[in-house]
């Protein structure tokens, strides 16, 4: 699809021209149950966690814009992380880039200690590609790109590639850049999970995930495992999901050009000591003089929100070092650049002077780098 039909495509998504309503907006089908017109016969809808009309049209939508055959959505992006690892076998190995979510991480240490997996990490492609060659029984890597919070970039291709070579199966999670701006399985990858919570969804006030299978047998296996386990997306859920993706595209352009005049602007101030940002997307992390000013900065702000999360349209500053990585040992997180002086902004939608205006007068609290 290109970039028009992108937008022509979210526009319409749930537009189904219902013939006796002529509703726009995809009906909310609450019932949890269909009825049968006679035995042995369905009409595709038996029970809600298995199919429900509203999901389905979510659903569809979100394989469409992966490029994957089948799509679940899920109460959270952590229950489509879950799914996924769920189709490997008991005992798997698994390689994961290290730079990931803290909940992903510490749901990784749960699997190793509850003896379902064990995992190894890697920093960079080539660490990848050592331990891949030192480790015959690997069943799947995971990986975002870029990482979360410290922007690095994988070549998904190329991995996917070593990964089928070695015969394992190749997991992406791609809540950062959303399929507008990445499409992994046309890269090769396997499976897509998202935090449907972040952009996709975009206004803070969504919990979902999605998981996207590329072949047809993977998705019906994800379906199936789906139903069982039952982490299925409510309706009304859904609904709010497809309300909000017809404006992904538009809110994606302006964080990404927001992000990166902030970008700019960020480099030349003195009390920042670097900036990460990857050139595309709406998320930036940055590293500044003195993590012992960190809390008066995080109280001048007076336009960016202190919280959790990312990708809505309002912008928010996270701390990873207390919030979203703090399950992560500091040992393990300090070593490889999770360190204290990193903040992580989340661009939103508002006017990029004004964000810009209200991150130079709180980074007034940081000593510049000249007289450190
Ligand atoms: C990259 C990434 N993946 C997965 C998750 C988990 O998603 P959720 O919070 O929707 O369960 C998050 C949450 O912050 C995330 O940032």
């Amino acid at each position: 699809m290109t970039k028009e039909k992108v937008t022509t495509f979210l526009a319409q998504i749930g537009n189904q021209k219902d013939p006796y309503t002529g509703a726009i907006s995809a009906p909310i089908h609450l019932s949890t149950t269909y009825s049968h017109p006679h035995l042995g016969q369905s009409t595709g809808f038996d029970y809600t966690r298995t199919k429900n009309p509203t999901r389905s049209i979510l659903e569809e939508a979100l394989a469409k814009l992966e490029e994957g055959s089948l799509a679940v959505a899920t109460s959270s992006g952590m229950a489509a992380i879950q799914l996924v690892l769920g189709l490997l076998p008991q005992g798997a190995h698994i390689l994961a880039g290290r730079d990931l979510y803290g909940g992903s991480y510490r749901y990784f240490n749960f699997l190793e200690e509850q003896g379902v997996a064990t995992f190894a990490y890697f920093d960079s492609q080539e660490e990848f590609e050592t331990l891949l060659a030192d480790t015959p029984e690997v069943a799947a890597i995971f990986l975002e790109t870029p990482t979360n919070p410290l922007m690095h970039e994988f070549d998904i291709e190329t991995i996917a590639d070593k990964t089928h070579e070695h015969g394992a199966r190749l997991i992406v999670d791609n809540t950062f850049l959303t399929p507008l701006r990445q499409k992994p399985l046309t890269l090769g990858a396997d499976f897509v999970v998202h935090s449907g919570t972040k952009f996709l969804s975009g206004h803070n006030d969504l919990l979902a995930g999605v998981a996207v299978a590329k072949s047809q047998e993977d998705g019906e296996k994800l379906s199936w495992l789906a139903n069982t386990t039952g982490g299925t997306l409510a309706p009304f859920d859904s609904w709010l999901f497809i309300r909000s993706l017809k404006t992904l595209s538009l809110r994606l352009e302006r964080q990404e050009e927001n992000a990166g005049k902030l970008a700019a602007q960020l480099r030349k101030l003195p009390q920042v000591t670097e900036v990460l940002y990857p050139g595309i997307g709406g998320m930036i992390s940055l590293r500044v003089t003195d993590p012992q000013k960190i809390p008066a900065f995080l109280e001048s702000l007076e336009l960016f929100t202190f919280a959790e999360s990312l990708g809505g349209v309002e912008s928010l500053v996270t701390y990873p070092t207390t919030q979203t990585h703090g399950d992560i040992p500091v040992a393990v997180r300090e070593a490889y650049g999770l360190t204290p002086d990193l903040l992580r902004l989340s661009i939103g939608i508002e006017d990029a002077e004004d964000l810009l205006a209200d991150l130079v007068q709180a980074l007034e609290v940081f000593p510049t780098a000249k007289t450190l």
